[in-house]
């Protein structure tokens, strides 16, 4: 990292520490002017951060310079006041103890700046909150809005604050900022009535007149113009070239919105501020009796408004004052300038108290709404301190006394907490040490405030005393009172040669920072800040939420008197410097360059005045003689015990003893570090960043061991977890399934029994113990009947139907087959069909007669034996037109020697033909054909028997066909000689020619034999087959 720094950072020491001549005033300024020359406006003195105001944008707050400061040592980037936020904020996180910045240097010096940079970068860099992300808006958008009621154009500076502002944002364990709070201190209220040359009234009359709508300044009765108001006037600066109030009044109205102000909220604010501009140009004209009259109807008119009071009570208010004399109200009327008084005291009222209730609105609004949430506990705080800065007028009247002594007050308290009680640290912790001298401003921080003899005492008892008390009577009780103090001075107490400088109303005060000349004037006025009785009453009578608000009745019944304002600030400054020590300090000092605003510009005795007050020179040399760093042993060796075995990770014995361990396993060198009483002091910040280092590393791998611990732990939970749940449902669906088995089994149980009741009673009439038996039988019949359907018609079999169903199953037996027929029939083709009607007709007339039938039935008939190409064309032409039907060739035997002839047959449809290769041997219509004979044998012999009379025949014809079924179902088809077939056993007779019969034997045999016998018949043998 230190190689980070540039050429340019180094130019002189980054840290006064490191200054080779570290007593030398001359040194420490040249050191300064080097860095201011380069534009490098930051130098250390150790952890104390010096600025000096550049009077112009170094370009160097941007969101890159916040990133590069964010988490890296303190000394290893150049000295900024990113490196002093970052260290504060790492401090808060780790060591989780509330921190303070307290930014001091005189009016002009910065520290406002320096506040505002800071919150930026907070509010930029810090992890958003889980809930309400808005506070960092109100945190930033809370400036403008405070500054503008509360900054005004001095001498000194052109936004220069005018009260008192400790700001306190509050951080939740993570980190995130979660909510603030503002404590304000002694607003300069004279401001509001009067401003010296040169110098505005608060910016906010100027934004408002600036930039607010025509409509809105109509509404509130104002003009433009800020020449038209008086107390905007007086210093005669209203136009300022470095302001701009119209932009200024834009951001304004807008953070208005961001802090919760809602839209009647701002217009009752922006009416009061009109309403103090109005009250200032209320005049007054005495009447014949000196006594004051209101002059300026209109203004009164708009005050009414304005303030939501009486007009006629408000008039009487401000030119009367009430007194209660013996328990009885007396009004006694104003003369001119009592008038006047009286009117700027309630200017002054109205406006300061409305400034007390806007720090209380804005509080509301920064209030962690997540206050109850146990996370909030555990916030830690961030304190910024950013009061004014240490002035010095022409003219100092009380308010300047105030602002001082509140400087003082906190030098005092730097003091403190840096010189003195480090030099008191090492005395109590037993180091050797050598003591540093230093100039300690207790003795005026004690002239201002002691009891009975400090000038706020002397000022209270004048204000209280009864009788005439002036100024100039507190003067002189002061100068009896305080007389020969070293720090103060008036005409009467100082030398001849002083007294010149002195006028007979004042004293001076020589403050740690300079010398301060105070005019009392107003001094006794301004601590009083009396409020005439009846203005506070018609104050209290208002309407306006935020005035009913400021003035409350309880005032009016209030008879103690309330304390005065020079007490107040005490009080609260006391506490301020309370909520300061409570805290861990850093600081930031702030060094104004010139008076004249100017960049550029380092006027050398202004610096040499400021780094003398702000007791720079004593600083370093503390810091030079002193230690770095020390903690408790507790605290150090709770931080980096993990460093070493030994004290990992507890050390059971002293933290004393256990922190020696520690250091000396971290190797350091005896001149590194001293050991206290109650702590360990290490001498250079570079032992401390190198430990720094180390446990950077360690925490890694303790980070990482603890996240493997966890995960293991976390996964392991989940695995149990999920084996539970998996338990869980499987016991869950056993003990389901175990149910539904349960179930099933009963059911069955009781099935079973009711099936056997049912069978032993399955003969008697149908009554409930059977009847479940019977529909059972019946509906499982019906049921496995699907099954058992016959597959075709010719399958006969059929289920044993319960003695119930009989019929049932009788009508549904044949309603199957007709279905199967029906089916069947509709599935045979035609040329089927009239194969089957042949085989039918062939059934007929052989089936049991003869005996070759069997063997034809699973021979298919054919439609001819003979194809036209093996028949002679001559037979075909003989014909003539008639179509051959049937034709097969067949064997003839002569009618007289039996000679067997081979010859074609031909069915037409009107005859039987007989061929012999081409010529029609016979021709027998059907008309002439009057039977066939054939035997019951196996043969194939057949006879067509023809009509007698007819000359033209040549008798019956015997033929042998080897389709011999087939043949003659054909004819006798074709011929419807069905019926005329005759199957003989023995012998056929038949006609041979002209009166002359032939007869054909048929014997059975082994074998088919054909003969002629002796006794001139055809004699055949024809094996007889069984199959008939
Ligand atoms: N770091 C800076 N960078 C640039 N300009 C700065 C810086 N600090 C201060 N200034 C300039 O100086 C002016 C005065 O600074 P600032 O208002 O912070 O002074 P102050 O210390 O708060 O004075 P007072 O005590 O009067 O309130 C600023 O308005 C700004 O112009
Ligand atoms: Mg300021």
């Amino acid at each position: 990292m230190e190689s980070a720094l540039t050429a340019r950072d180094r130019v002189g020491v980054q840290d006064f520490v490191l200054l080779e001549n570290f007593t030398s005033e001359a040194a420490f300024i040249e050191n300064l002017r080097r860095r201011f020359r380069e534009n490098l406006i930051y130098t250390y003195i150790g952890p104390v951060l010096v600025s000096v105001n550049p009077y112009r944008d170094l370009q160097i707050y941007s969101r890159q310079h916040m990133e590069r400061y964010r988490g890296v040592s303190f000394y290893e980037v150049p000295p900024h006041l990113f490196a002093v936020a970052d260290t504060v904020y790492r401090a808060l996180r780790t060591e989780r103890r509330d921190q303070a910045v307290m930014i001091s240097g005189e009016s002009g010096a910065g520290k406002t700046e320096a506040t505002k940079r800071l919150l930026q970068f907070y509010a930029e860099t810090c992890p958003a909150p889980e809930r309400g992300g808005a506070v960092r808006d109100r945190l930033l958008q809370s400036n403008p809005v405070l500054e503008a009621f509360g900054n005004a154009k001095t001498l000194r500076n052109d936004n220069s604050s005018r009260f008192g502002k400790y700001m306190d944002v509050q951080f939740d364990f993570k980190g995130a900022p979660v909510g603030g709070h503002i404590l304000s201190y002694l607003l300069e209220k004279s401001r509001v009535v009067h401003q010296n040359h040169g110098e505005r009234n608060f910016h906010i009359f100027y934004q408002l007149l600036e930039g607010g709508e025509e409509e809105l300044l109509r509404r509130l009765g104002l003009e433009r113009n800020p020449q038209s108001y008086l107390y905007l006037v007086k210093g005669q600066c209203a136009k300022v070239s470095s302001i701009n109030d119209k932009s200024d009044w834009k951001v304004v109205r807008k953070a208005l919105t961001v802090i919760d102000f809602t839209e009647d909220e701002v217009e009752d604010l922006l009416s009061i501020v009109a309403s103090v501009l109005h009250l200032g140009n209320i005049h007054f004209a005495a009447d014949e009796e000196s006594n004051a009259q209101v002059t300026t109807e209109n203004q009164l008119k708009y005050l009414t408004r304005l303030l939501s009071v009486e007009g006629s009570t408000l008039r009487e208010a401000l030119t009367h004052r009430k007194i209660i004399a013996k328990g009885e109200e007396l009004l006694s009327p104003l003369n001119l300038e009592q008038a006047a008084y009286a009117r700027d005291a309630l200017a002054k009222a109205v406006y300061s108290r409305t400034f007390t209730w806007l720090v209380e609105k804005i509080n509301r609004s920064l209030a962690s709404k997540d206050a109850e949430s146990p996370s909030w506990r555990s916030t830690t705080v961030l304190g910024l301190l950013d009061i004014y800065g240490f002035e010095v007028f022409q003219h100092n009247s009380f308010e300047q006394f105030c602002i001082n002594y509140c400087n003082e007050k906190l030098q005092q308290l730097f003091i403190e907490l840096t010189l003195k009680s480090e030099q008191e640290e090492y005395e109590a912790e037993g180091i050797a040490w050598e003591p540093v001298q230093y100039f300690n401003n207790k003795i005026i921080c004690d002239l201002v405030e002691e009891k009975f003899k400090g000038i706020i005492s002397i000022l209270d008892e004048e204000c209280l005393r009864p009788g005439e008390a002036t100024d100039l009577t507190f003067l002189e009780k002061l100068e009896d009172t305080v007389k020969h103090h070293p720090h103060l001075l008036t005409h009467k107490l100082a030398d001849q040669r002083t007294r010149k400088s002195l006028g007979r109303g004042e004293f001076r005060l020589l403050h740690y920072a300079g010398e301060v000349t105070y005019s009392v004037t107003g001094f006794l006025d301004k601590n009083n800040d009396l409020l005439f009785r009846n203005l506070k009453e018609t104050m209290c009578s208002s309407e306006s939420p935020i005035m009913s608000q400021c003035f409350d009745r309880s005032e009016l019944s209030d008879k103690k008197r309330p304390e005065t304002v020079a007490t107040q600030f005490k009080m609260s400054l006391l506490q301020l410097v309370e909520i300061l020590k409570s805290k861990e300090p850093a600081y930031v000092r702030c060094i104004k360059p010139n008076d004249a605003k100017q960049p550029g510009r380092f006027d050398e005795v202004l610096i040499r005045h400021q780094v003398k007050y702000l007791g720079l020179m004593e600083n370093l040399r503390v810091r030079r003689a002193g230690f770095a760093y020390r903690r408790k042993y507790e605290v150090f060796l709770q931080r980096y015990k993990s460093l070493c075995p030994e004290t990992w990770p507890t050390w059971a014995g002293r933290p004393q003893d256990g922190v020696a361990v520690l250091v000396r396993h971290l190797g350091y060198k005896p001149e590194e570090y001293k050991m206290g009483r109650t702590k360990i002091f290490i001498r250079f910040p570079k032992t401390l960043f190198a430990t720094e280092d180390a446990l950077e590393v360690r925490r890694q791998s303790l980070a990482t061991k603890i996240q493997a611990a966890w995960r293991g732990f976390h996964w392991r939970q989940k695995f149990l977890r999920v084996k539970r749940s998996a338990i869980c449902i499987q016991s869950w669906w056993r003990g389901t399934l175990g149910r539904r088995k349960a179930a099933k089994r009963k059911w069955a149980a009781q099935t079973i029994r009711r099936l056997i009741r049912g069978f032993i009673l399955r003969h008697a009439p149908r009554c409930p113990e059977n009847a479940f038996f019977l529909d059972h039988v019946r509906t499982s019949f019906l049921l496995n009947l699907r099954r058992q359907l016959p597959r075709n018609v010719l399958d006969t079999s059929w289920p044993t139907p319960p003695p119930a169903l009989r019929e049932a199953s009788e009508l549904l037996r044949e309603l199957c087959v007709k279905n199967m027929v029906w089916k069947y029939c509709r599935s045979i083709s035609p040329e089927w069909k009239q194969q089957l009607q042949q085989k039918a007709v062939a059934s007929e007339i052989f089936k049991g007669k003869k005996d070759n039938y069997p063997q034809s039935v699973p021979r298919l008939f054919i439609s001819t034996r003979l194809g036209t190409d093996e028949i002679s064309p001559k037979v075909l032409q003989a014909l003539g037109s008639e179509p051959i039907q049937y034709a097969v060739p067949v064997v003839k035997y002569d009618r007289k020697g039996y000679k067997p002839r081979s010859r074609q047959l031909l069915l037409t449809p009107n005859a039987v033909v007989i061929v012999e290769d081409a010529k029609v041997k016979q021709r027998i219509d059907y008309a002439n054909l009057t039977g066939i004979s054939v035997s019951s044998l196996s043969d194939s012999l057949f006879v067509l028997h023809v009509q007698r009379e007819d000359n033209k025949q040549k008798g019956d014809v015997v033929l042998q066909s080897d389709h011999v079924i087939e043949t003659l179902t054909k004819v006798a088809l074709s011929a419807d000689r069905v019926n005329n077939i005759n199957i003989n056993q023995g012998s056929i007779t038949f006609a041979g020619g002209p009166g002359r019969d032939g007869v054909i034997d048929f014997t059975p045999g082994s074998e088919l034999l054909i003969t002629k016998a002796k006794n001139g018949h055809l004699a055949v043998v024809a094996p007889r087959l069984n199959s008939r």
